[in-house]
């Protein structure tokens, strides 16, 4: 479809979609989706229960409705579609927490500091906020909650894939590093009933591991620490989900490191992470990776990035097993002498 359009169509129509993705923040921080699914609505009734201006609020969902996300009936109510349903909060496949406004602000205040990455190869993010990504979110809780909810949003329906694209249970200790609330370690766990875990963090978050409860703690501990400095040693498998796409190639080096380091002669560092493709080949992996250039030090790698990392840390890559739609899996162990 985009190949039909016109080169001035084709580029016109990537800035028209800004008023459209913000106006889909606006929808899910003004609970318009999950308000259409009591029942379908007009923009007057919708603009007089929550404040709205009607004439304004009818041309948003107007919008949105030449793009098929909400439809007018001929009585001038708004119903779902198949692409509004995203929207409402309790979705299966909801992105409410992704598009909160508040955490679109955050995120929209980095991007027009765009400018000064690109100069200087620093995250326009430091500029916009005045402090490192991580450091912000450590400082400011708030964002800290809605930056957990949209990682688990991406990262939740991951668990299970990542879980089953390798045979974890030919070892027996795993450790999580960076694991955040323990969602993939409790899929590996209760996928390998004899394996036992390690869920590696730093202490604040520790505090509420979410998903490792029950019969899962009796298999796991839990080891707070700071992965620049060490991890957990003798373990035989490592894995680390959208851990090393946060950091520069120095400090990832850094980290892959420490987890050779610490692994015992037959491990093995599993990476999940996008494999991106190289050179014109469309992927929507580049603009995350411009994201993560935006945001933090981060980048997304093509397979030869990664061989090369790897190589650097003392490491080999011994195959990239497919994983979730989102996400594939390195699988890495100690470089053989030739
Ligand atoms: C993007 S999240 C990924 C979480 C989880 N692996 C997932 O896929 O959902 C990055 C994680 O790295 C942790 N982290 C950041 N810096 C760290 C450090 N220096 N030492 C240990 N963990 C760290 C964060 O607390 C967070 O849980």
């Amino acid at each position: 479809m985009a190949d039909r359009l016109s080169p001035r169509g084709k580029v016109l129509g990537i800035t028209a979609q800004v008023p459209l993705a913000r106006a889909l923040a606006l929808v899910v921080e003004l609970g318009i989706a999950d308000r259409i699914s009591q029942a379908p609505t007009t923009a007057a009734e919708l603009a007089g229960e929550l404040g709205q201006h009607p004439d304004a609020l009818y041309r948003l969902l107007r919008m949105l409705a030449a793009e098929h996300i909400f439809k007018e009936d001929d009585e001038g109510r708004f119903d779902h579609t198949a692409s509004s349903r995203v929207l409402t909060t309790d979705a299966e496949d909801s992105v409410a927490p992704l598009l909160s406004l508040a955490w679109q602000d955050i995120v929209w205040a980095t991007y027009l500091e765009m400018p000064h990455t690109i100069a200087t190869g620093e995250p326009a993010f430091d500029k916009a906020h005045g402090q490192a990504f991580f450091d912000y979110l450590s400082a400011h809780p708030e964002a800290n909650a809605l930056f957990d909810a949209a990682m688990a949003l991406i990262s939740g329906p991951e668990d299970a894939a990542v879980a089953q694209a390798f045979d974890y249970g030919q070892f027996t200790k795993i450790v999580d590093v960076g694991g955040g609330q323990g969602g993939l370690l409790a899929a590996i766990l209760t996928h390998h009933p004899d394996s036992k875990g390690v869920l590696f963090d730093q202490p604040q978050v520790l505090a509420e591991p979410r998903y490792l409860t029950g019969p899962l703690m009796d298999r796991c501990e839990l080891i707070a620490g700071d992965f620049f400095h060490s991890l957990p040693a003798g373990a035989d498998v490592y894995v680390l989900k959208r851990i090393i796409h946060d950091w520069d190639d120095a400090a990832a080096i850094q980290i892959l490191r420490n987890c050779a380091a610490a692994m015992g002669s037959n491990g093995r560092v599993l990476i999940a992470e996008t494999v991106m493709k190289p050179g014109n080949e469309p992927d929507p992996s580049k603009a995350q990776d411009v994201g993560m250039m935006l945001l933090t030090r981060g980048r997304e790698r093509t397979a030869d990035e990664y061989r090369q990392l790897l190589d650097v840390a003392g490491l080999q890559l011994i195959e990239i097993h497919p994983a979730a739609v989102t996400v594939s899996l390195l699988e890495a162990g100690a470089k053989i002498a030739p």
